[in-house]
């Protein structure tokens, strides 16, 4: 991690947005990116994992183009039902009138990591929020992993672990939703330690709703180690927390990061995002 002194590249400022990971990227329209800014924030993913693009004005169109830039854009495999009108490729994230559409995300996770090929990253567009509440944590798995003893990172690295979307799939349709999902496709396996395969920069790559144990151990003996490992990834101290505003862009990068939305807001608050997705490669 760079240090915080506010840097620039042109009229792209960078500024950091926690000693953990996070930068904030302005004076940038990023409907309206040419080759050279591409080429710029591209990097800037691998080195902070998760970019904030303040006060954008994007249609639906221009949305899927900006995360186009990073990969072929996919829909959800299991969220087929509520996107937005017309764009199969934006998947709509709402609580208003005490419902969630798409289910709540107040546990720590990165996405679809239940597929062999999970997402390289996800942009989320905000459109309604009350600025305070519903705020989303990020944490860094680069940072978690960098800090386990050598012992216990060689370990690790020696492991790989089953991903399955059966808890998330539970968990939601048993609360106030209203697109049940009865689709859990079958398990993958994943490496426990993940590679960038531009950068050569490893981290943890198990998260709590989609990883159920390590291969080859049950749950009981996997529990303890991932409960840990957990521990670690979510302290203050590896945390980046987004207080949102509208019209706020926020890209993650999901091979190397976790997220987690508060849940501070009351029944009648609308909080609305439309999220795309850039697709990933198989991890390694
Ligand atoms: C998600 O888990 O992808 C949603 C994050 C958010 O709504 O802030």
């Amino acid at each position: 991690m760079k240090n915080h002194s506010h840097q620039a590249l042109g009229a792209l400022s960078i500024s950091p947005a926690s000693g953990a990971l996070g930068a904030v990227v302005e004076g940038l329209d990023i409907s309206k990116l040419n080759s050279a800014q591409v080429a710029a924030i591209r990097p800037l993913l691998d080195e902070y994992s998760v970019l904030v693009f303040p006060d954008q004005e994007l249609t639906p169109e221009e949305q899927i183009a900006f995360t186009a830039h990073f990969g072929p854009v996919e829909q959800h495999p299991l969220y087929r039902s509520a996107i937005l009108d017309g764009y199969p490729e934006i998947l709509v994230l709402e609580h208003k009138n005490h419902e969630w559409v798409n289910g709540r995300n107040d546990v720590w996770h990165s996405d679809v990591t239940f597929s062999e090929e999970p997402p390289l990253g996800s942009v989320l567009y905000c459109r309604a929020i009350t600025e305070g509440l519903g705020d989303t944590l990020f944490c860094s798995m680069r940072r978690a992993y960098d800090a386990l003893s050598p012992g216990m990172q060689q370990m690790l690295r020696q492991l790989s672990a089953e991903h399955s979307s059966a808890r998330m799939v539970v968990r939601n349709n048993s609360e106030s939703y209203n697109v049940p999902i009865d689709e859990v496709p079958p398990p993958v396996n994943h490496p426990v330690v993940r590679t960038n395969r531009a950068t050569g920069k490893q981290n943890l790559f198990v998260n709590p709703i989609y990883t159920i144990r390590f291969a080859g151990m049950t749950e009981k003996e996997s529990d303890p180690l991932l409960n840990y490992l957990y521990e670690q990834a979510t302290r203050p101290d590896n945390i980046y927390r987004h207080r949102w505003k509208v019209n706020d862009v926020v890209m993650f990068d999901n091979r190397c990061a976790m997220h987690y939305v508060v849940l501070d807001y009351g029944p009648e608050m609308h909080r609305l995002m439309h999220r795309t997705t850039a697709a990933g490669e198989r991890p390694v």
